[in-house]
């Protein structure tokens, strides 16, 4: 059984993630700032509302809340949008609060660290599914920012011997079958959720942003990947730093990806709801397709996803939607909640 630290555990896969960790018997504390998560989703850790890069306020939860044996840092902005207007806010919070964190958490004698990076650090990658061996050739301060945070992870294990992974994410989804907790963005720009809602009557439409890309129905593809997949995954990733085994560099993924009209279809297969929307321009900065090759966790970790087919994405994704904004879809859309699968 593990200690740890949690940052950005009342978000979406951090609160996630602090699920898996429970299953299997670890302890956490979350530091969470709330500047976009919910308390409610931290469940019975302990919350310290914090903004990590708060030196004094992390030296404080380290020296009270520990030790620590490892660190699963979740806290991040995590816009492109919002990176490209506002770029020192994603050096601030992303890369400098990082670098404080690691600082302090390497003071304190943390053995692991598990960073949770993303497929933007490809920016357009020349070939599908991407490696982590691709080159880094980020396109935004988003992806930018994390890279930089990778890089420094492998440059302190190197000088002082704390060990890291940091995993990949391609795009998460889905929410927990048990319920309680799920995706909740403001504001949301994650396809599926924005497709189920303009389906459900939560918003006019969904805006397809692009139509003509090189792809097989000219959307852009996208490597889904359900979120408590992803929440196991970084149990395996701490557990293996922890017992000195394989770390580094991981794409989380499944190998295969769906269109964007692919996940709008499979929502009324899935669902039984129809997605109104629209074409519009392309949203700049958006690559045509982005599938992992994800072989290097499963050989290394042993991990299997096994709730990341569309169908169980949709359906956990649609009944997190379905408690949690019950009253707002009976009178949104005169949509009955009880109507559809739950
Ligand atoms: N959602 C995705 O598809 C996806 C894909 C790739 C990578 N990621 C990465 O995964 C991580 C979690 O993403 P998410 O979708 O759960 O985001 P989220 O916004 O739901 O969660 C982030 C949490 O961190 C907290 N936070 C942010 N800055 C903070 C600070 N300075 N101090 C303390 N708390 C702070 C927020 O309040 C929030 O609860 C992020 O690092 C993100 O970059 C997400």
């Amino acid at each position: 059984m593990a200690h740890l630290l949690v940052t950005g555990g009342a978000g979406y896969i951090g609160s996630h993630a602090l699920r898996a960790l429970r299953r299997a018997h670890h302890t956490a504390v979350v530091i969470d700032d709330l500047s976009n998560g919910r308390a409610d989703f931290v469940q019975d850790a302990p919350l310290l509302r914090r903004d990590i890069g708060d030196r004094d306020a992390l030296a404080r939860a380290f020296a009270s809340h520990g030790p620590f044996d490892a660190v699963l840092h979740f806290a991040a902005r995590a816009s492109v949008a919002e990176s490209v207007a506002n770029p020192l806010r994603y050096y601030r919070d992303n890369v400098a609060a990082s670098a404080t964190l690691i600082e302090v958490a390497m003071r304190h004698g943390v053995r692991g660290f598990v960073l949770s990076s993303t497929a933007a650090v490809y920016g357009h990658p020349d070939f599908q599914p991407i490696p982590e061996s691709a080159p880094l050739s980020p396109i935004n301060p988003y992806g930018a920012s994390k890279a930089m945070v990778e890089r420094m992870l492998a440059d302190v294990e190197e000088a002082h011997g704390m060990r890291w992974s940091a995993l990949r994410y391609f795009n998460a989804c889905g929410a927990d079958p048990e319920g309680g907790i799920g995706e909740w963005h403001e504001p949301e720009t994650h396809l599926i959720p924005l497709a189920l809602e303009a389906a459900a009557g939560l918003r006019p439409e969904l805006k397809l942003y692009g139509t003509d890309y090189a792809t097989r129905d000219g959307t852009c593809i996208r490597d889904y990947v359900h979120v408590t997949d992803l929440a196991e995954a970084h149990v395996l990733a701490l557990e293996s730093l922890l017992e000195d085994g394989p770390g580094g560099t991981y794409n989380l993924g499944t190998g295969s990806g769906h269109s964007n009209r692919e996940v709008i279809a499979a929502i009324n297969e899935a669902v039984g709801l129809t997605v109104p929307y629209r074409n519009a321009a392309r949203r700049e900065g958006d690559p045509p397709e982005l599938v992992a090759d994800a072989s290097r966790f499963q050989r290394d970790l042993g991990w299997r996803p096994s709730r990341s087919d569309l169908r169980t994405i949709l359906r956990t994704a649609w009944s997190w939607i379905q408690e949690s904004r019950g009253e707002e879809l009976e009178t949104a859309g005169g949509v009955e909640v009880d109507a559809f699968i739950r």
